[in-house]
């Protein structure tokens, strides 16, 4: 696990528990693409004066790019016994703190997702 903290002061404006819960279901996803290990990198920097930007990055297998609209889709899971409702919840939680939630993602190396936060 590597943390890169952002170098200058970073303040948003939000509901700790549901930001918390939110990071909470990316890193779950990350370690669970990762069942024979990888690397898994939170990285929280700043998108000039507007946002905070949280990305949770992992070293997985990556999405398939058909699979990339669907996945923050209510209900769409590829685990046995997944709800398919973690990533539909953060994307949730960033929309209604007026920020959003993308993923960027080269199958075979790994995905990233964005939590993008207003600063005020
Ligand atoms: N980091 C990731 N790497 C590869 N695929 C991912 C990643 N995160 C999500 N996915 C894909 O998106 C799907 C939906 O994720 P989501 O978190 O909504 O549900 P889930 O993880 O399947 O179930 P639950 O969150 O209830 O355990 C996953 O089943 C998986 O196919
Ligand atoms: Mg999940």
């Amino acid at each position: 696990l590597r943390l890169k903290k952002c170098p200058q002061e970073l303040v948003a404006p939000v509901d700790p528990k549901l930001i918390k819960q939110a990071v909470l279901n990316l890193m779950l996803n990350a370690v669970q693409a990762m069942p024979g290990g990888g690397e898994l990198m939170l990285c929280l920097s700043r998108n000039g004066t507007e946002d905070a930007l949280i990305d949770v990055i992992d070293t997985g297998p990556g999405i398939p790019p058909d699979a990339a609209e669907r996945i923050f889709q209510a209900y769409y899971s590829t685990k046995r016994g997944g709800t398919g409702l973690g990533l539909p919840m953060a994307k949730r939680i960033a929309d209604e703190h007026g920020g959003s939630l993308s993923v960027k993602s080269e199958p075979g190396k790994g995905s990233d997702f964005t939590l993008r936060l207003p600063l005020n």
